[in-house]
């Protein structure tokens, strides 16, 4: 599964870029998970993707390192210091950073708890990490993709990340909620890598155009929800 993945982030920068361009969101979710982590520093940006969550934990680490297991994403990211690699293996010796801070990036991983230890092991005394999961859509209060046909699954649920968390550290925990629209709905599952949330069986052109046509309708004010997590090392 993370073979895919790998695969579907590399064919997604663009569709991604368009989504950030339009929303912020991510930049957005970085900025509050730094607020609530006080990361300083040598930082880990883990799934860093294009770049979107650099500038938040950039102000105020000492060093900041992106790390993700998609070229395709991590190429667009202008952080100096960029690593390729998995959450399950990171290629870093014990006890060599002081924050680690997963953007919308550990509810992607098939095993968060197997993500969650790695994290750990290369914290120092007193390190903190952070994450944020996407809790779902939300159009006058119900789920805005009920009675649609899709999966609309996460390699892990929002429940499995917090307690792989909760195991490991001690945590503190919330949701944050958005604005949002039937075409950021849209613009969210145009990215490949997320439409495979909904068709994940599906090749990558049939994906986007199945997804943008089973959300044709949803219209609304909806609401965006992230559920957030930081953990300091005891
Ligand atoms: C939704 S993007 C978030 C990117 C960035 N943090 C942001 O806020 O824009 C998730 C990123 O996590 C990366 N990712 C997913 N699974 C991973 C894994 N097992 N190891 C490393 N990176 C992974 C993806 O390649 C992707 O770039």
């Amino acid at each position: 599964m993370k073979r895919a993945i790998r695969a579907n982030f590399d064919e997604s920068a663009s569709a991604y870029d368009a989504y950030e361009a339009r929303t912020g969101r991510f930049a957005a979710l970085a900025e509050r998970l730094a607020a609530e982590m006080e990361p300083r520093g040598r930082v880990l940006d883990a799934g860093a993707g294009t770049g979107a969550s650099a500038a938040a934990f950039a102000t105020s680490a000492d060093a900041l390192v992106a790390l993700d297991a998609s070229l395709g994403m991590l190429r667009e990211n202008p952080t100096e210091r960029r690593v390729v690699g998995d959450f399950d293996r990171l290629p870093f010796r014990d006890a060599t950073f002081d924050a680690v801070a997963f953007t919308a990036s550990l509810f992607l991983v098939p095993e968060p708890a197997a993500a969650v230890a790695e994290a750990k092991r290369i914290l120092r005394p007193g390190g903190v990490v952070g994450a944020v999961a996407l809790d779902g859509w939300t159009v006058h209060g119900g789920d805005a993709l009920a009675g649609l046909d899709r999966e609309s699954r996460s390699p892990a649920s929002t429940d499995e990340v917090v307690a792989a968390l909760d195991s490991a550290f001690e945590t503190t925990t919330g949701t944050w909620s958005f604005d949002s629209s039937g075409d950021d709905l849209r613009a969210f599952h145009a990215i490949p890598a997320l439409a495979a949330r909904l068709y994940p069986e599906l090749p990558t052109d049939e994906r986007v155009v199945r997804a943008t046509e089973t959300l044709a309708d949803v219209e609304g004010p909806l609401e965006q929800h992230w559920r957030w997590v930081v953990g300091r090392v005891a």
